[in-house]
């Protein structure tokens, strides 16, 4: 009890927009202790934070403070200052990079890349990141792409490692309602603040149109789009970024390519044995871009009746076969589930509303396989870019 506790107990709440202390984001503005009684000043960005994310705010800090053993704080959320704000865009700067003083030795042993200080650098381009972009692609749509890119992401941050998504696919965008997100990007000076949704900070090009609203953007502005959504977007240095790549082999898989050199590739296919011919299209070109395929993961590849029997719909091989004709390893069957499609539709991912089903079970395959790989090992000079 006393002062220090109680704003030591403020400081570590962790702001529910940034998913940072309150303390590291510089929010706590006054702080009054008076025997028994207190009351705080908290100030949040700006009126775009939202009123729900206000709330949660203020909830979570009244009980930090009881805990702290003042049950009769008093709190007050205002709004930043034009010096906070730049305090704070240092701050989640700062945040959103490996430290600096990592060096050139990062956990992940990559050899490419340039340190450069917190700022208007891609994080992921930069030697000391330990990120894994795991890029989810396939040949074409309809196999169940972005439904395994945002399960793997649910399924990966349950396993408690900071991970973040972004939904490359820029004309097909469906990772804003798949994950269900509700609020928009919070722009600070130069930052965008992604929307968190069950945890995870999520962009996607859905955040800045409608989902009616066709892209009809050409390569150039695309490449601009995707260039800035990896450096003016705060990613918060997160253990993982799963990335709904883009279908093909157009300009912006290219573009994927040069920002994301570290990407490791994986394909998905469903079982039935024509399939792999068109998934082979995305594995080919991920290594004609000199992103290493790293495993296959086969949906739809059961169904399992009221009678508990498994019924293979579409064949079964498809997986197996692409593994093999890629010399990779496949990672999981993900199997056919109504619910699945459903928590799609919904924004809630099955993996977050039935935690311990089948399908739950086996995304922490997948990402426990994924895990034991461990970061692949690149060195690409011919796609280095300055
Ligand atoms: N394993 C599965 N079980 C049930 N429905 C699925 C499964 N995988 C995908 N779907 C559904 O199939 C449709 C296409 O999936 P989606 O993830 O959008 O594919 P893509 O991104 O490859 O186009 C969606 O309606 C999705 O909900
Ligand atoms: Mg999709």
């Amino acid at each position: 009890v006393g002062e220090p506790a109680l704003r030591g107990a403020i400081e570590a709440v962790e702001d529910p927009r940034m998913l940072h202390r309150v303390g590291e984001l510089g929010m706590l503005r006054e702080l009054k202790v008076k025997r028994r009684s207190a009351s705080a000043v908290v100030a949040v960005p700006t009126a775009h934070y939202g009123a729900e994310a206000g709330k949660e705010l203020g909830r979570r800090v009244l009980e930090a403070g009881a805990e702290a053993g003042y049950p009769d704080l008093e709190v007050e959320i205002t709004l930043m200052s034009d010096e906070e704000i730049g305090a704070l865009t240092a701050h989640l700067a700062e945040l959103g990079h490996p430290p600096r003083s990592a060096g050139g030795s990062g956990p992940s042993g990559l050899e490419r890349g340039t340190v450069q200080g917190p700022g208007r650098a891609n994080p992921f381009m930069e030697k000391a990141s330990a990120t894994r972009v795991i890029g989810i692609s396939s040949g074409k749509g309809g196999v169940g792409k972005s439904s395994i890119t945002v399960n793997l992401a649910v399924t990966l941050a349950g396993m408690g490692y900071n991970t973040a998504l972004l939904d490359a696919d820029v004309y097909g965008f469906s990772v804003p309602r798949m994950m269900g997100v509700t609020e928009g990007a919070l722009v600070l000076e130069q930052t965008v603040v992604p929307p968190v949704a069950h945890g995870i900070r999520c962009v996607s090009m859905g955040l800045f149109v409608d989902e009616e609203q066709a892209v009809v953007w050409r390569g150039p502005m695309l490449h601009k789009a995707l260039e800035q959504f990896l450096v003016d977007v705060h990613w918060g240095n997160p253990d993982f970024l799963v990335v709904d790549m883009p279908p093909g082999t157009g300009d912006v898989a290219l573009s994927m390519a040069q920002f994301l050199p570290r990407a490791e590739i994986l394909v998905v296919t469903t079982p039935q044995p024509a399939a792999q011919r068109v998934a082979m299209r995305s594995a080919v070109m991920a290594r004609q871009l000199k992103m290493p395929v790293r495993g296959v993961i086969e949906n739809m590849s059961y169904f399992v009746g009221d009678d508990g029997k498994k019924y293979e719909l579409f064949g079964r091989g498809g997986g197996q076969a692409l593994a093999d004709a890629l010399g990779v390893a496949l990672l999981a069957h993900i199997p056919l589930v109504p619910a699945l499609r459903e928590g799609g539709d919904e924004g809630v991912p099955v993996t977050v509303a039935d935690p311990s089903g089948d399908v739950a079970a086996a995304f922490r395959g997948l990402a426990e396989a994924i895990v034991s790989l461990g970061p692949a090992r690149v060195y690409r000079r011919e796609l280095s870019v300055t």
